[in-house]
C-alpha cells in the first residue's frame, strides 16, 4: 500500500512541469511535488509513477518516495491562479506526491559524470517501462547529494493506452539514442544480467499491489482493479526476458541522423572514437 497524506498547503506551482505538478505541505510535515488526478495526463500517468517508481526503487535505482496525497480543494481558495484553481478543483480525492528534494540540481550531463554500471542500470530499466521521457532534452533526472535521483515517470508504460496491443508491446525494442546517459557508454549487457532475474512475478506483483483502486477502477475490459494490476504485470514480466537485446545506443544512419544538439555528438563520437 502507498502510505497516505493529507494535503495541508498548496505551496506553489513548478511551472517547468508540463503537467503543473505542485510543491504541497501535508500533515505527516512533509513536503512534496504533487501530481494532479485532475491534469490532461489523467490517472493513467499516476498509475505509470508508481509502478514505475517503486519498481525502480526496488531495482536499486534511486527514486524519492512516493505517497497517496489526499487532496480537499478548499486548501486551494487563496491561489490566483485560475489554471492552478481549476487544477484543484478538478483534483478532489486522492492524489501523488513524491517527497521533494530540496536544493536537488536538475541533472546537467556535461556537468556530473555517472559511470558505465549506472548509466546502464537507468537505460535498461528505462527500455524495461519503456520510458520515452529522459532525453537531453528533458532529462528526469536529478542530482541531490552527490547522486543521481529518478524522477517523473509519468510517461512510461505507454501501451497502457491500449491495451490491446499490450501483449505486442512485451517485444518492441527501444531507441535510447537520445537518452540523457546514452553518452556514458552505458553498461546494458551488465545491467540486464544483474537486474532481468530480479524482476520477478512475485516483485511485479508487490509493485502493482501498490497503486490504489481508485485510479484502476472502471478500466474498459477489465473485470476490476486486480485485473489490471494483473495485465500490468504480464507486460512487464515478458519484456524484462528479452529487452536487454533489443535496445540500440546512438546508432544513426545517414537517412537517420541525431536530433541531438553538436555537444551530445561530439560526446557520443568521442565515446565511439571517431
Ligand atoms: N522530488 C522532487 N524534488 C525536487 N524537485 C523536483 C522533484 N520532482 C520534480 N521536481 C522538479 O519539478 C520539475 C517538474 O517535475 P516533473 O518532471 O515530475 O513534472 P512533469 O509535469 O511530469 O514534467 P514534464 O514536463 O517532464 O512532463 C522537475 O523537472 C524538477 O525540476
Ligand atoms: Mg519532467
Amino acid at each position: 500500500m502507498l502510505p497516505e497524506v493529507t494535503a495541508t498547503r498548496y505551496v506553489t506551482p513548478l511551472r517547468e512541469g508540463g503537467s503543473l505538478p505542485g510543491i504541497v505541505e501535508a500533515d505527516d510535515l512533509g513536503t512534496y511535488v504533487m501530481k494532479f488526478t485532475g491534469a490532461g495526463q489523467g490517472r493513467k500517468s499516476l498509475v505509470a509513477e508508481v509502478i514505475s517508481g517503486r519498481l525502480a526503487r526496488a531495482l536499486g535505482l534511486r527514486v524519492p518516495d512516493l505517497v497517496g496525497i489526499r487532496l480537499d480543494p478548499v486548501i486551494g481558495r487563496a491561489e490566483s491562479d485560475p489554471e492552478v484553481q481549476g487544477l484543484l478543483k478538478a483534483s478532489g480525492g486522492l492524489n501523488l506526491g513524491m517527497d521533494y528534494l530540496p536544493g536537488a540540481l536538475g541533472f546537467d550531463p556535461l556537468a556530473f559524470e555517472t559511470d558505465a554500471a549506472e548509466a546502464g542500470r537507468v537505460v535498461w530499466f528505462d527500455a524495461l517501462v519503456g520510458n520515452v521521457d529522459r532525453s537531453w532534452r528533458n532529462p528526469n533526472l536529478l542530482v541531490w547529494h552527490g547522486a543521481l535521483w529518478l524522477i517523473d515517470h509519468g510517461a512510461t508504460m505507454i501501451w497502457h493506452h491500449n491495451w490491446p496491443s499490450a501483449p505486442a508491446a512485451a517485444a518492441k525494442p527501444y531507441d535510447a539514442s537520445d537518452h540523457v546517459l546514452a553518452t556514458f557508454s552505458p553498461d546494458l549487457a551488465g545491467a540486464a544480467a544483474e537486474l532481468a532475474p530480479r524482476v520477478t512475478e512475485e516483485l511485479l506483483t508487490e509493485v502493482v499491489a501498490d497503486v490504489p483502486d481508485e485510479w484502476l477502477d472502471g478500466e474498459p475490459g477489465f473485470d476490476g482493479p486486480d485485473a489490471v494490476r494483473r495485465a500490468y504485470v504480464e507486460v512487464l514480466r515478458d519484456r524484462a526476458a528479452g529487452v536487454g537485446d533489443r535496445i540500440t545506443v546512438g546508432e544513426r544512419s545517414a537517412d537517420k541522423p541525431s536530433q541531438a544538439p553538436e555537444w551530445v555528438r561530439v560526446r557520443l563520437d568521442r565515446k565511439a572514437g571517431k
